[in-house]
């Protein structure tokens, strides 16, 4: 089977995308502005709320997660179909104190790791930053979005003549090897935050603070003799986010609320305010409920009869490194959407979801893939077990195959993201009626 057109011009897209969204706080701005040309009405969490049959909605917190709803039309068996994925990915986060000044003078930012990178894929690549910068305007602060597009840093290695063991194995020191280079002279101290006054058109005593991380610069593309391969920055798990809401825009399901939820925060634990593990979706739940004029038996009710896609990347087998790869739940790049399971239960899937998900994906012609760790190896985690430590419904965790996975550019198959679109809009149009634990009719 080959590539079509129109899953090479997705994945065309989602580099779009992906370019467009260094940091969480503008992929949840690209995702507003998506949701904003749909129609959908943006209610502010401190705002009272008004939520009708037949609306579309959306709300974010810490402008870095966010969570968008359709509210069905009629709901005749009111409950929530959900999907959650992840907007931040494993970067270096620049310091409050942003700059080393020296040695021999050299100006150098100062950075420390935000999630689990893998370390030397940050050297000898340019770099910029982005993020948010809180400023003093006014009477007040603001919080103002800052990508800055031009090629800013760079992490350069230690030449081989210097360092000979390193292709024996080389462990490089976060505060020593990984600090970005900005300048061999022409600037002195202040300059970053000049830097970012000068983008900010403001001046360098109005920048307060800032949430600021490194960005790779290297562009996302489609490559290979055959087209196969989509390699990219942040395709975990900006794939996965991206081919959500995708399907959750073109679905249609009257009997149902729809719920997209974007987090930031899962590289370092989803422990924030705005994370899996805090009370935001079950906030938003909990409001929608009392919008429409129920009350909280309503609430555990639909709840009892909801269900959750959790969606981040999965490990395809690595062609060097087979060997990494369970022998039977192994997935493959371009060969569909992976079902991921954990008997440890780092993964919320279980029997009754993965089975209304493969259905689902069945009745959508979506081909469908499984995942399990070497009993050896202790596997990542994700979204789901954690999202349910609130909202606690029926959930499979699901991804796009991937490899080098949190490395600062990391490779997919080119066919994977409109699977994942398809999967997900065959989800989230399903009419799922949920008896218990003990089965699910799909009607209509
Ligand atoms: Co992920």
């Amino acid at each position: 089977m080959s590539t079509t057109q129109k899953e090479l011009e997705t994945a065309h897209e989602l580099l779009d995308f992906i370019r467009k969204s260094p940091t969480a706080y503008q992929a949840v701005a690209n995702m507003r502005d998506m949701l904003d040309a749909k129609g959908f009405i943006y209610l502010p969490e401190q705002d009272a709320w008004n939520v009708r049959r037949g609306g579309c909605y959306y709300t974010t917190r810490n402008a870095s997660s966010i969570v968008a709803f359709k509210v069905g039309a009629d709901l005749d068996h009111y409950h929530y179909q959900m999907s959650a994925s992840h907007t931040d990915s494993p970067t270096f986060k620049v310091k409050m104190s942003p700059e080393l000044s020296g040695p021999e003078g050299y100006l150098r930012l100062n950075v420390e790791p935000y999630g689990g990178m893998i370390d030397y894929t940050w050297f000898d690549r340019p770099l910029s930053v982005a993020g948010r910068v809180m400023a003093r305007e006014g009477s007040g602060v603001r919080s103002r979005l800052l990508a800055i597009d031009r090629d800013l840093f760079l992490i350069p290695s230690l030449a081989i003549h210097m360092n000979r063991e390193v292709n024996d194995g080389f462990a490089p020191n976060r505060q020593v090897d990984l600090m970005p280079l900005m300048s061999a002279g022409e600037l002195s101290g202040g300059a970053f935050v000049q830097l970012l006054a000068d983008e900010l058109g403001v001046e360098a005593d109005q920048v307060l603070s800032f949430d600021l991380t490194l960005v790779n610069r290297q562009p996302g593309v489609v490559w290979g003799a055959r087209e196969e391969f989509v390699s990219s920055p942040r395709l975990d798990d900006l794939q996965s986010a991206f081919s959500a809401l995708r399907g959750f825009d073109q679905a249609h399901n009257d009997h149902d609320v729809s719920v997209f939820a974007c987090f930031d925060n899962e590289e370092v634990g989803s422990g924030t305010k705005q994370g899996a593990k805090s009370t935001f979706l079950r906030d938003v739940l909990v409001r929608i409920n009392a919008a429409l004029g129920k009350d909280e038996q309503d609430l555990l009710r639909a709840l009892a009869a909801s269900f959750m896609v959790s969606f981040d990347n999965a490990h395809a087998v690595h062609p060097n490194h087979p060997e990494h790869a369970d022998e039977g739940n192994r997935p493959h790049l371009n060969q569909g959407v992976v079902i991921k399971e954990h008997a440890a239960q780092l993964y919320c899937t279980d029997a009754f979801s993965s089975a209304v998900m493969a259905e689902v994906c069945r009745r959508a012609d979506v081909p469908t893939q499984v995942f399990a760790n070497r009993s050896d190896k202790r596997g990542g985690s994700t979204l789901g077990n954690l999202s349910n430590q609130q909202v606690s419904v029926h959930g499979v965790d699901i991804g796009l195959p991937q490899l080098a996975m949190h490395s600062s550019y990391e490779t997919a198959g080119v066919r994977d993201t409109a699977w994942g679109i398809r999967a997900l809009e065959a989800f989230y149009g399903a009419d799922l009626v949920i008896e218990g634990a003990e089965g699910v009719s799909f009607c209509s």
